[in-house]
């Protein structure tokens, strides 16, 4: 029978106490009777396994209740399973249990089995005890609404949350709003992760007030032009407009609709020189001042989108010391500084393998947020592999972010994996994902609460956990997500 982690042993045990518990053992009073009361006491504790099971991080005492039993257990499966083996193999076979009561009685073990149940018993009484005082099954952080962490919102809603981005921002709304009336292409370059398509947003907000027309056009990586195109037309509010199909009508319609307009259009994670290629020229040349901003990992492309029209090449760089810290300890202690200092060598040890990529700070300072304790930080430290700082690759990068995953309780992963089927760095509706999680049944009511209500307890804690981004809020409401390309 398979085992997890967390029940251990315990339900293959329970089997079998039921057995010793049954009828067929009515000759075996005293250990009918043992069993039956350590069955009764361990389905308790059982229940409480269970729950933990779905829990998200444990509190210490929980956790340390939860191994004393799983031990408990194990002597207790090793108990009764000697017990069987002595006696004659399978409690089913016939004739085993006239034969374990001669056995017994002539070999006088039935009160070594008995003394040896009372112990397991009393074991088992303190457990249950220990159980209801620290109200062990109560210590769960999902049990109640998870707001997002405002911790988290301080990052993303406000700007200002944001590290290192003020110089970026001014050098870019610059190269963007000269007096050049030719169009205009400006490429942010650099590695995933690095903050690309937060400086656009950023950018691209602070700027579009002077534009007529604009749109911010995710691309990602296995990009369906049609379907790209119709996306723009929409943004754009050409919808009713167009009933094109083919990828030429759709430029032709755009080139139309965009000529008499000064326009600014971001094209966010572009990949291929190709894809810029039938883009572009959906892009007219209409000497009204008009910009585009793409964002590219790839430095070919973003020297290709610049050669197209006169443009600039923005390279981004990975964050120094300084800003690195200041992300880290503004996720965790909401400031600066705010962090006990028998922390800071650690926080330190930590931040020199993220190198600097805020991605990679902002996902382990979420993990680390909601713990407390120095040995949790150590055993993350030390998962960090010291690679990624030296040489940052995407596979670095990725075994930094699985250690999120790895984190991730049971109840959330179901939720996060669906999440992975919609293309990266789409926007997503929380209501959306909220419907489809309790229509696929990843949501437990198992507190009376509101199906709907806990799932958007759930989407809450991915923000929290930084394994889907905040996207778009209305007062203060967070409506949708992204899930950043490295996550899936
Ligand atoms: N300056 C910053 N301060 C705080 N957080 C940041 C900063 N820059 C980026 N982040 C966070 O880091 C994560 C990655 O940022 P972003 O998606 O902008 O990277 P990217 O360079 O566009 O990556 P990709 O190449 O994969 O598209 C996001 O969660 C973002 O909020
Ligand atoms: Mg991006």
């Amino acid at each position: 029978m398979p085992v997890s982690a967390t029940m251990g042993v315990m339900k293959p045990l329970l089997g079998k106490l039921a057995t010793l518990a049954g009828d067929e053992y009515s000759k075996l009073k005293g250990v009918r009777k043992q069993a039956s009361f350590l069955e009764k006491e361990l389905s308790a504790m059982n229940a409480a396994l269970e729950k933990m099971e779905l829990m998200d991080e444990l509190d210490p005492v929980a956790k340390d209740w939860r191994d004393r039993v799983r031990e408990m257990s194990y002597d207790m499966d090793n108990c009764i399973d000697d017990f069987i083996r002595q006696f004659g193999g399978a409690p089913a076979k016939a004739g085993f249990i006239k034969e374990t009561v001669r056995h017994l009685k002539t070999l006088g073990q039935r009160h070594r089995i008995a003394d040896r149940m009372e112990e397991l018993k009393v074991l088992a009484l303190e457990a249950n005890e220990r159980r209801i005082r620290y109200k062990i099954d109560e210590c769960n952080s999902s049990s109640s609404f998870v707001a997002i962490d405002p911790r988290m919102s301080a990052i993303y809603v406000d700007a200002a949350g944001l590290v290192g981005t003020d110089g970026p921002r001014k050098e870019l709304v610059n190269l963007l709003t000269d007096t050049e009336k030719k169009l205009k292409v400006v490429s942010i370059v650099g590695f995933g992760g690095l903050g690309k398509t937060t400086l656009a947003k950023q950018v691209y907000d602070e700027i579009k007030g002077r534009f007529n027309c604009m749109a911010f056009l995710p691309i990602s990586q296995k990009p369906n032009m049609t379907w790209i195109l119709n996306r723009l037309q929409l943004k754009l509010g050409m919808h009713g407009s167009s009933s094109a199909c083919e990828l030429q009508d759709l430029i032709e319609d755009l080139r139309k609709h965009l000529t008499n307009n000064r326009y600014l259009i971001v094209v966010d994670d572009l990949w291929d020189q190709s894809v810029w290629n039938a883009i572009s020229r959906a892009f007219p040349e209409n000497d009204k001042g008009s910009r585009v901003i793409v964002t590219t990992r790839v430095e070919d492309v973003a020297s290709g989108a610049c050669c197209s029209h006169p443009g600039s090449i923005y390279r981004m760089n990975f964050l120094d010391e300084q800003d690195s810290k200041r992300l880290f300890y503004n996720r965790i202690y909401g400031s600066e500084d705010d962090c006990p200092s028998r922390f800071e060598d650690i926080s330190a040890e930590i931040l020199k393998k993220c190198g600097g990529l805020p991605l990679a700070i902002i996902t382990i300072s979420s993990l680390l947020a909601s713990r407390p304790e120095m040995d949790e930080w150590e055993a993350i430290r030390n998962s960090l592999g010291t690679q990624f700082a030296i040489n940052p690759t995407t596979e670095g990068i990725k075994s930094i972010l699985n250690l999120s995953y790895m984190h991730l309780p049971l109840h959330l992963r179901a939720c996060f994996l669906h999440v992975g089927m919609y293309p990266e760095d789409r926007e997503i509706e929380r209501d959306d994902l909220v419907r489809q999680w309790v229509a696929e049944g990843f949501i437990n009511n198992l507190y009376g609460q509101d199906m709907e209500v806990a799932a958007k307890s759930y989407f809450n804690e991915l923000i929290n956990r930084s394994l889907i981004q905040p996207e778009r809020t209305d007062h203060g409401e967070l409506l949708s997500c992204r899930v950043h390309v490295y996550m899936i």
